[in-house]
């Protein structure tokens, strides 16, 4: 990895603010994904996979944090054809639209609440947004709101996110009756940090 990769890995992962780290990954968006498959960065296929196993093809999908579409292409790769994306970087979404794989791609701060009403999708995926210094347990609320009821939330919370923040107290807290944990193991996320991610399903009830 490159030195000026590695300078916005850190800068994105140990921002001072939320801007400084939304302007990082503006200033990444261009070379995000080939860093990113440098670094082994394994998580979308494998967790697009697992989406296909809790829901059908024919739903429509909101990938939240989507960043340059990494995650929409392994959507599109195992089958989704309705995907929607939202991130809080516009440098990040201007990479996704020329992948062409969303049918509409929205900025959206998670922390503010993602302008849709309830329950307008059959499921959501987040890979690589629920870790350390982006957002937390706290939001995952948020998402299920617009999910359909029986609606599927599929996302990593990487290994040391899922210890710093509490999450499994926090979702037993915030679970209640708004949504039910249904799958939940630690997988390989980022090969070349030694970096693992709890995958989890959550069905909103
Ligand atoms: C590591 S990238 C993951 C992108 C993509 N899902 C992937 O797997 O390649 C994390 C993304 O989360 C976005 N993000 C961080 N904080 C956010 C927030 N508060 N609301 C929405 N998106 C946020 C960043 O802009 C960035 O695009």
């Amino acid at each position: 990895m490159s030195k000026r990769t590695e300078d916005l890995f850190r800068k994105v992962y140990q921002p001072g603010s939320k801007e400084e780290q939304t302007a990082a990954y503006s200033e990444w968006a261009e070379t995000y994904d080939s860093a990113m498959q440098e670094s082994g960065y394994v998580s979308p296929p494998k967790l697009a996979a697992l989406l296909a196993e809790h829901c059908g093809k024919e739903s429509i999908v909101l990938d939240v944090g989507c960043g340059t579409g990494l995650s929409g292409e392994a959507l599109a790769d195992a089958g989704f054809e309705t995907v929607d994306g939202i991130d809080i970087s516009d440098g990040m979404l201007a990479e996704a639209a020329v992948k062409g794989v969303y049918r509409r791609l929205f900025e959206v701060d998670l922390f503010k609440g993602i302008p849709v009403e309830d329950g307008q999708y059959d499921a959501a995926f987040s890979t690589g947004t629920f870790t350390l210094g982006h957002v937390g347990p706290r939001q995952i609320p948020e998402v299920i709101r617009v999910l359909k009821p029986g609606g599927i939330f599929c996302l990593t919370v990487s290994d040391a996110s899922w210890t710093d923040q509490n999450y499994e107290a926090e979702l037993a807290a915030l679970a209640g009756e708004r949504f039910k944990i249904v799958y939940n193991e630690l997988h390989d996320h980022v090969l070349s940090h030694s970096m693992q991610a709890h995958f989890l399903v959550l069905k909103k009830l």
